[in-house]
């Protein structure tokens, strides 16, 4: 087995790419997502300095009084547009131990209003800051310009799987794709050494998402050069017969790279042939240090089944019962405490009432 994560060049996912190039697309590919469930991208043309400048932004956004942070979405929308104050979101195995983050999301694309009629939630509008067009600016700018890369690996994996180009992509247009910028926060001196995490580990619940780089700060000072240890993202790999708990890898890109990892919703409609990637943020190991990060989460659209793919149905019982995606965003959205449980209990049929109120009225 190979032992290092492939680099994709995604000018091999290009129009008209010649066919030894798609060929060495789909190998990349189908090693990178059957096994490690992410990729590095090499030549995606996204630049560094625009990456830089939606930081730059941020940072200035979240100098903002707490009272301000908290009237940009809220609750109301289960954090899913705007500020999500630090301590909020927290990993399903994370023990009760929520993330040092604070995050701001928003969507660069058009969303399906029947979607916002039945998940207005996850269809919210975007809440922005009050004279902040650069950061707003910046942040769509990079939305849109790293989900047409999105497209294009999953028209790259469809064809890498043998499917029809458009079978993933397809599934996604119209649907609530969008993006986070977030911040980890820096750790106190007595929680240094307590095994502490920026992130639990965990999988993402969506398609497929896209990390353009973040930046290291050294007392709010952006800095080149990351913190010495283990620090920044980790992810296991595929478990097998050797090693069933897979193996620790370190998923930090080689210079000038993006990332792309497969989420829940990826594992499933591929029946497991991709995996949903483990993976895990470290904190440093010294006080002082904070990072950004920015991540792109490509959805299905609400109203597409999260189950296997026709020529993956042999999977269908594991994964089995099915459900729409804008559901499976409710039910994942509890299961991280961002959304109430009681949001269950709305599921299925909810007029029953409608017979009880006549019958009522007839005795
Ligand atoms: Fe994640």
């Amino acid at each position: 087995m190979r032992t290092e994560i492939p680099v994709l060049d995604l000018s091999d996912l290009a129009e008209n790419a010649p066919p030894e190039a798609v060929q060495r697309a789909a190998d990349a590919l189908l090693e990178a997502f059957g096994t490690y469930g992410l990729v590095f991208i090499k030549n995606h043309g996204v630049d560094r300095g625009d990456v830089e400048g939606v930081y730059d932004a941020f940072v200035d956004v979240l100098e903002r009084p707490t009272e301000e942070k908290a009237s940009w979405g809220g609750p109301d929308i289960w954090y899913q547009r705007g500020w999500t104050p630090p301590n909020t979101e927290q990993a399903v195995v994370a023990g009760g131990q929520p993330d040092f983050k604070e995050c701001f999301f928003a969507v660069g694309s058009e969303l399906d209003p029947r979607c916002k009629r039945f998940w207005p939630e996850l269809y919210a509008d975007n809440v922005w800051p009050d004279q902040a067009d650069t950061f707003k600016d910046s942040t769509v700018a990079l939305s849109q310009q790293v989900h047409g890369i999105g497209l294009r690996l999953l028209r790259g994996c469809a064809v890498a799987l043998g499917l029809e180009e458009d079978a993933f992509t397809s599934l996604v247009e119209g649907g609530a794709s969008l993006s986070r910028v977030l911040k980890y926060l820096e750790l106190s001196d007595d929680q240094l050494g307590t095994g502490i995490l920026w992130g639990e580990e965990h999988t993402d619940f969506n398609l497929l998402t896209l990390l353009p780089g973040g930046c290291f700060y050294m007392n709010g000072k952006r800095v080149a050069t990351p913190p010495e240890g283990q620090v920044g993202l980790e992810l296991r790999t595929r478990p097998s017969a050797a090693e069933p708990n897979g193996r620790v890898v370190p998923g930090r890109p080689p210079e000038g790279c993006i990332v792309a990892q497969v989420g829940q919703q990826f594992e499933v409609l591929t029946g497991g042939r991709f995996l949903a990637t483990p993976h895990v943020i470290h904190a440093p190991a010294s006080i002082g240090w904070t990072r950004t990060s920015f991540a792109h989460f490509v959805h299905l659209h609400g109203m597409v089944p999260v189950a296997p793919l026709a020529p993956f149905a042999s999977a269908d019982p594991e994964y089995a019962p099915p459900v729409l995606a804008g559901t499976y965003g409710i039910k994942t959205l509890i299961d991280i405490g961002l959304a109430p449980t009681s949001e269950l209990d709305r599921l299925g049929y909810r007029h029953y009432g409608r017979l009880a109120d006549i019958r009522a009225r007839e005795e």
